[in-house]
């Protein structure tokens, strides 16, 4: 397998890394076929709570590649929609060109230098009967639903000839007509037109037709077709499926916009919160710094509309219940692509940002941030609490940087929480480094990377037993088992990666007390435009489904408790070790023991669960189960439940009982104890 991600020769991807997870392939078990051993006995201190397990502890991670944000979340389905791409019909074709006489012409405008919005399309049409086109491929094609509506709008207006209409219609991946609509009385003052299309038929792959009728010209700009059906049915809302899936899993956090978009493959493309404010139609796009990174997997039409902006990412937070954490530039470019530097007494307007951007979120309408915020339609604060310092970088430059932010922003934020980074290895003289340096500088949590091989994950459950309890605390904030090799486009998200996950998770639980944060990445993948893989959630232009690694995460963050509760393996709290791996916690405000157990062997296990000191304990206990014996299984499309948790009653009896734990397996078990009522 190749290792396509080279980074310049003056940075070094440390070595340990990508010797530790290219592997030469996928193991075809989880461990070997073994006789059935004896019972285990685990046990659970009820009567010992431990540490609050933060809210935070399972949130989720988003970044704009794969397509998770234009194509993906955000459901606009005109692909360069106003002909801003350098090339600026990529996206359109010409119809009947050969038979046409007409001419389709890209113009720019004399506007001001911050509008996102220079070019427009001109149209002029032929000799009288004749038509001329164009066509939109949307974003490897245009998603409709039967029945459901899409609001098509344009801004247009008449140029010369005699007065001309607009057909709008959507063409299915067959050729048939899914809807249509005129656009008439187009004045020589630009408008916004607006037509509602009702689909007849579903298609993930339809595209949108335009055709002038009349001998005339039509300029166009702002082409859009909208779902009438989005989040909490709001204009520019997101798509409802993915909404879904992500406020299902009751995310602590949201993180945001990334990953390395956050530092662009220079600066002058790393991402800038402020310039995706404001009306969408203005913001100015980039190209995806995903758009040419992997050779393997070009995606030439990625851009960032920004329709998804900082605004929109805030409201999202909000709505699914999770804290923003936004991830900021800290004057340094990918330091995987040109590792660009802005010079140490360059970084005010880095800093300014990161200030601004409090301000928006958190400050008075009556400031110039807060103000910007309540015109966007939110008067109240986002309440945010913590701000990440860089995404994934590393050396002394980042260190040198990270001072200088944490030295503004704490006195002047002191409530703001900073997130550092610990580099792109979960070890190695690049990680020692920097934790070494973040400690001294006395950081608040740390951001550790690891995309490594599922062994790594089994292997190293108990990783943060021995973590030191003072300094800074940890955030696990990018995560995901690569079955090939880190960011092989073989890699799958099957189940053995994710029963190797959730083993990892319950020692990120059980260390709840330093380990703070946690989150899977990426999060989305477009199962026809990705360049990144593993994902936790695929789509494609209608559907989408969570994947095994998705359920892990669901059932650990739906189940999380309050308090850590101390468990036992066989007598010993150092659990993880062999081929069982548990935690355990009690979720006060249910009155519930927590278990969680994880089975890494294709054999079933019995297991003697003691619920030690638990007073009052319900007969009937509820687990959930997330099993499959294939390590290789998957979830898909069309069978989006195939690895999905199954809820089943069992017998607690009084606090001591045994439990079957089928092969490869994580099960979940909650108990009512001590008047606490049992969830059905
Ligand atoms: O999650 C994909 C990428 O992996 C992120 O953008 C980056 O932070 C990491 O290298």
């Amino acid at each position: 397998m190749q290792f396509f991600r080279t980074p310049p020769s003056s940075f070094t991807r440390p070595l340990g890394l990508v010797a530790l997870v290219v592997l030469a392939g996928v193991q075809a078990r989880l461990a070997g076929a073994q006789p059935s051993a004896p019972p285990s006995t685990l046990t659970v201190q009820v009567d010992q709570p431990g540490a609050r397990i933060p809210d935070t502890l399972f949130g989720l991670f988003f970044e704009d590649v794969n397509f998770g944000a234009d194509g993906g979340l955000y459901p606009e389905r005109v692909k360069n929609r106003s002909f801003e791409f350098p090339d600026p019909l990529m996206g359109w074709k010409q119809l009947d060109a050969g038979s046409s006489r007409g001419t389709v012409q890209v113009l720019e405008q004399g506007v001001s230098d911050d509008s996102g919005n220079v070019h427009y399309l001109r149209l002029q049409a032929g000799s009288r009967g004749q038509t001329l086109g164009i066509s939109n491929e949307g974003f490897r094609g245009i998603g409709v639903e039967k029945g459901a509506e899409y609001i098509f709008s344009v801004r247009a207006r008449h140029v010369n000839g005699e007065p001309v209409r607009l057909r709008v219609e959507l063409i299915g991946a067959g050729g048939s007509s899914l809807g249509r609509a005129t656009l008439e009385d187009i004045t020589p003052a630009w408008e916004t037109h607006t037509a509602t299309l009702r689909a007849t038929g579903r298609d993930a792959q339809a595209s949108l037709n335009l055709r002038v009728e009349g001998s005339g010209a039509l300029d166009l700009d702002l082409v859009s077709l909208y779902p009438k059906d989005t989040w909490r049915d709001r204009k520019n809302g997101l798509r409802p499926d993915l909404v879904r899936l992500l406020k299902d899993m009751k995310p602590g956090f949201l993180r945001f916009p990334g990953g390395c978009i956050v530092e662009g493959r220079r600066l002058d493309t790393r991402y800038q919160w402020k310039t995706t404010l404001g009306d969408p139609d203005e913001r100015r796009l980039i190209v995806n710094r995903w758009n040419s990174e992997f050779r393997h997997r070009p995606a030439p039409d990625y851009y960032q509309s920004f329709g998804l902006g900082y605004f929109e990412y805030f409201q999202l937070s909000e709505d699914i219940g999770a804290e923003p954490l936004p991830i900021l530039n800290c004057g340094m470019a990918c330091q995987f692509n040109s590792g660009e530097l802005a010079p140490l007494d360059e970084l005010d307007t880095y800093i300014q940002d990161a200030l601004d951007l409090v301000e928006f979120a958190n400050g008075p309408v009556a400031s110039e941030w807060g103000g910007k915020r309540a015109a966007m339609g939110h008067p109240k604060p986002f309440k945010l609490k913590m701000i990440g310092i860089g995404n994934e970088q590393w050396g002394p430059q980042y260190i040198e940087r990270y001072r200088e932010f944490a030295r503004v922003l704490k006195a002047k934020h002191p409530e703001i929480a900073l997130i550092s980074s610990a580099g792109p290895s979960p070890s190695g003289e690049q990680f020692d480094y920097l934790w070494a340096r973040l400690r001294e500088l006395k950081a608040d949590i740390v951001d550790e990377h690891y995309y490594m091989a599922p062994k790594w994950f089994r292997d190293n459950a108990g990783r943060y037993d021995s973590y030191p309890r003072n300094g800074p605390k940890v955030f696990a904030g990018e995560y995901a088992s690569q079955s090939v090799g880190i960011a092989s486009p073989n890699n799958r998200n099957n189940w053995e990666g994710a029963l190797s996950e959730a083993a990892f998770v319950t020692g990120l639980e059980r260390n709840a007390d330093i380990v703070q944060m946690t989150s899977y990445a990426p999060l989305f993948g477009h199962v026809d435009a990705w360049q990144w893989t593993p994902n936790l959630i695929w789509f494609d232009n209608l559907r989408s489904y969570g994947t095994p690694n998705y359920y892990v995460q669901k059932l650990f963050s739906a189940n999380r408790g309050t308090k850590l509760l101390p468990v036992r393996l066989d007598g010993s709290a150092k659990n993880g070790a062999g081929d069982l791996f548990t935690s355990a916690s009690l979720d006060e405000a249910a009155g519930e023991v927590i278990l969680k157990v994880v089975n890494v062997t294709p054999a079933a296990r019995e297991v003697r669960v003691r619920l030690a000191g638990a007073k009052n304990v319900r007969k009937k206990g509820q687990a959930f189960v997330l099993a499959n014996s294939d390590p290789k299984a998957e979830n898909s499309l069309d069978e989006p439940m195939k690895v999905a948790p199954v809820a089943q009653p069992f017998e607690a009896a009084t606090g001591e009982f045994t439990y079957r734990l089928l092969p490869n397996s994580l099960t979940v078990l909650r108990v009512g104890v001590a008047g606490g009522r049992v969830r059905r």
